[in-house]
């Protein structure tokens, strides 16, 4: 009922809905109950979360052989996915590709928006339309915050509607890497997320992989969050009053160190300077946000240290082989969670064992 009052609305004017609370809207991105469009980390509940980590099990362990492989690759033989990456990416394209060949998908790609015809002036509407012409799910990732759920909504509104996956808009969301990221908590944890204390260091105001994690805790019970970073890049407010809202606690600090000892995860980022017109980021000291190889005696043994990649000089390569630093595992945890959700999408969950 209500999705179809809010689609209607939707039909009228772009902006007046892309202004809506969340709440109101969520259900136009989902279909017969379930999500149809991946935009945002509050569409993952806890629910979807522990059956996407189960799904993401069963393909590590079936694609082992190569029976279950072809099995699994059979699944969506008979559909295609667009990848179009407007943004530099490796692990977040090289993930999604791969996940979809596992589940035998055939892909096309874009990866420069220069080679398509939006050079020609084409509107970027219209190019998406064209990509639905010719695919059954669209991933994208563009500069401009709210663009994957543009595309999603203009979709919605023709009369051949795709899926379309946020592989990264802009400055404000990156779902899947927060989905790869609490799945790599799920698995390091055993289960356990519930009680953590989970310190996110770096340029917090315009990493967007920081903004969407923050909003998947409100699954878990009794977290905490240090927010560390230099006061130039604080954590943006609209997060603040998001954890507010849902009691989860949270400090925010420029002092590091103070926090190590105390944190069962710490999140590094990288400092996001391409975002960065005015020189701002250059003069900022960085250095008290690395996480160099004298801190790995600071830190608990069950201590881990994750961060999205790729890095720059926020974590010592030395660092790689303590057995806490789990970020190459972690990126490899992004293709399997992102075939999970795939398949999710186009319903074959069940036919994994
Ligand atoms: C992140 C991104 O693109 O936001 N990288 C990624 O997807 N693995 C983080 C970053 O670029 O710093």
């Amino acid at each position: 009922m209500e999705k179809t009052i809010i689609k209607n609305k939707s039909n009228q004017n772009w902006e007046d809905f892309f202004k809506l609370d969340l709440d109101r809207k969520m259900d136009f991105y989902e279909k017969d109950g379930k999500i149809y469009d991946c935009l945002f980390a509050q569409q993952l509940s806890k629910e979807l979360l522990e059956s996407l980590f189960d799904i993401a099990d069963k393909l590590r362990k079936t694609t082992k052989t190569k029976e279950g492989a072809d099995f699994i690759a059979s699944l969506l033989s008979h559909k295609k996915a667009m990848l179009y990456f407007a943004q530099p990416s490796t692990r977040t394209f090289l993930s999604f590709l791969n996940a979809c060949h596992i589940l035998g998908m055939k892909t096309s790609e874009i990866r420069d928006s220069s080679t398509s015809s939006e050079v020609k002036g084409e509107s970027h509407d219209d190019t998406v339309r064209t990509f639905s012409s010719y695919v059954d799910l669209i991933i994208m990732r563009h500069p401009a915050p709210g663009s994957a759920e543009r595309t999603a909504w203009l979709l919605n509104n023709t009369n051949r509607p795709i899926p379309v996956l946020n592989a990264g808009s802009g400055k404000d969301q990156h779902p899947t890497q927060a989905l790869l990221d609490i799945y790599t908590l799920h698995r390091q944890f055993k289960g356990h997320i519930d009680g953590k204390r989970i310190v996110m260091v770096g340029d917090l105001k315009r990493g967007r992989t920081v903004r969407s994690l923050s909003y998947l805790m409100k699954n878990y019970k009794n977290i905490s969050i240090d927010f560390v970073s230099p006061k130039e890049f604080k954590m943006e407010q609209d997060i603040l009053d998001f954890l507010k809202a849902h009691n989860i606690p949270y400090t925010e600090t420029e002092d590091f160190a103070s926090v190590m000892p105390k944190a069962d995860a710490i999140y590094m980022t990288r400092i996001q300077d391409e975002h960065d017109a005015s020189g701002e980021s250059k003069k900022v000291d960085y250095s008290p946000f690395y996480f160099k190889e004298e801190h790995l005696k600071m830190i608990k043994s069950s201590c881990i240290l994750l961060h999205p990649l790729p890095r720059r000089f926020e974590i010592d390569a030395k660092v790689d082989n303590d057995e806490r630093a789990v970020y190459w595992r972690q990126e490899r945890n992004g293709m399997w969670i992102r075939a999970a959700l795939i398949a999710y999408i186009f319903g074959i969950e069940n036919k994994i064992k």
